[in-house]
């Protein structure tokens, strides 16, 4: 889908995110001419730089995070030109006025808060004092939205007192990914799965996002978080929206979100049995949370697993587990579809038959696999065996094929295109804060202690009998 001309600002453009995730990816899209002619990005920060310094810090951000081999030298000078810098004061007047006559009209204005949420109503305030954003400006935000549903209300109301709703773009970076968009389309896009996918014929769904990283570097602003506000209240709740959610009449920003929302409202409040907090010890080689952190005392949990009901006709008695934890043994985030067991069994001896699962792995060697029950080759009779119909994308498609976009380049994108589906509704974000709220308070109340577990294992072992009392087990952490 072709792109229209854009002066996009990147407010913050000097920090972490931009020199991590949102410079390397504009790259990337310049490189494989993705980016129209008429493309501009201004870096705004509080920096004293000019635009020369700004384009020596863009590029040894695409140096140090676009692969070698991926980055032509030529390609690079060509990139480095679209872009400028203006030294604003989020919360003074300097740089404004500068700002707002690097803005050319008739060319899609994005503005890119890429900043602590704290600065967001100065920035918002200031662009519409100085007529820098008009009524079609699009405004893109990154979580943290909110600690919680108070907070959260507060900056939806702040962002509502300068830009309508479909001005305005949250992004969760994990519905940019590429396979939890694939779950859409294996979902709505076939015929094979969606008459299955309910009660009826789904035992139960395990969604883990797990990471290997602890919190190194982050520890103040995630000691205040904990796994649940960090990767709960947002990714996980949104890759379990995808794989709960009625199909969309259509695939369009609001049929999208509303079905998302109806999940969210449907989900039953956990009971303290069916929660997990667990905190990393440290071993020879890294530390524990407590020290990662700097917080010796601290309750705060590094890890989560829970079972979840869904309320609803499709789901009801279905369980959905859900784990999320650093440093543990491998980095891995799948979502795992176990189908029932066949109600009878033809088979006169216990053959081993088992149920069908299907695996979409998010993150690393994205793909899917569905189990499915064969008979084993050869003599011997009639022994059932499981095997994997595997569809690793590098391996179906080709390695330039599976050369998937970062999610953050693919959603920059989608903001110049003006598409808001991959992109999250203030309701739905109340909504996840609604539900996620009295989880935590009931910790805060009881001075909840999570349990530790060993550096780069599979989390607490409280969290392996979750599932154990039901009969079940966790999917193993593999890379
Ligand atoms: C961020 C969290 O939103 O997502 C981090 O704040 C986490 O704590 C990260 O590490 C995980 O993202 P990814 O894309 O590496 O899986």
């Amino acid at each position: 889908i072709p792109v229209d001309p854009f002066d996009l600002v990147i407010f913050g453009g000097t920090g972490d995110l931009a020199r991590r995730k949102i410079l390397p990816g504009l790259y990337r899209r310049f490189r494989d001419g993705q980016m129209p002619d008429g493309a501009r990005i201004i870096g705004a920060a509080r920096s004293d730089i000019d635009t020369a310094k700004y384009r020596q810090f863009v590029e040894s951000a695409v140096l140090e995070f676009v692969s070698k081999k991926k980055c032509d030298p030529e390609v690079l000078k060509a990139f480095l030109g679209c872009f400028s810098y203006v030294t604003v004061d989020a919360l003074g007047d300097m740089g404004w006025s500068e700002l707002a006559k690097e803005m050319r009209d008739d060319v899609v204005h994005a503005f890119y808060f890429s900043v602590g949420p704290r600065l967001f109503e100065p920035i918002a305030e200031r662009l519409k004092s100085h007529a820098i954003a008009g009524p079609d400006a699009r405004i893109v935000v990154e979580k943290p939205f909110g600690h919680d549903l108070e907070t959260a209300r507060a900056l939806n109301a702040t962002m509502a007192q300068h830009f309508e709703e479909r001005q305005i773009y949250r992004i969760d970076h994990y519905l940019g990914k590429e396979t939890v968009q694939n779950l859409m389309a294996l979902r709505f896009g076939n015929m094979l799965f969606e008459p299955l996918w309910n009660a009826q014929y789904v035992d139960h769904i395990q969604i883990t996002v797990a990471e290997t990283v602890g919190v190194e570097g982050r520890g103040a602003y995630y000691d205040r978080s904990g796994a649940m506000r960090d990767m709960v209240q947002n990714h996980l709740m949104q890759l379990l929206c995808l794989t709960a959610m009625e199909p969309p009449s259509k695939f369009d920003p609001d049929a999208v979100r509303d079905e998302k929302l109806k999940v969210i409202r449907a989900l039953d409040p956990v009971e303290p049995e069916d929660l997990v907090r667990g905190q990393y010890l440290g071993d020879d080689d890294v530390a524990p949370y407590t020290q990662d952190a700097e917080a010796e005392d601290s309750r705060t949990e590094s890890f989560v697993a829970m079972k979840l009901h869904v309320s609803n006709w499709r789901w009801n008695g279905t369980p959905f587990y859900l784990r999320t934890g650093k440093r543990l043994r491998a980095r891995m985030s799948e979502i795992v579809v176990r189908f029932k067991e066949p109600p009878h069994s033809i088979f006169e001896e216990d053959t081993g038959q088992s149920a069908n699962e299907l695996s979409i792995r998010l993150q690393p060697n994205e793909g899917m696999d569905l189990k499915v029950t064969i008979k084993e080759p050869g003599p011997g009779g009639m022994r059932l065996i499981d095997v994997p119909l595997d569809m690793t994308f590098a391996e179906a498609l080709g390695e330039e094929v599976a050369d998937v976009p970062d999610a953050y380049e693919r959603l920059i994108m989608d903001v110049i295109r003006g598409n808001q589906t991959l992109f999250m509704r203030g309701d739905e974000v109340e909504a996840a804060w609604a539900w996620t709220d009295p989880i935590i308070e009931a910790w805060q109340e009881r001075r909840d202690v999570p349990h530790s577990y060993d550096a780069f294992s599979s989390g607490p072992e409280e969290a392996l009998m979750l599932l154990h009392k039901d009969g079940r087990r966790w999917r193993e952490l593999r890379e």
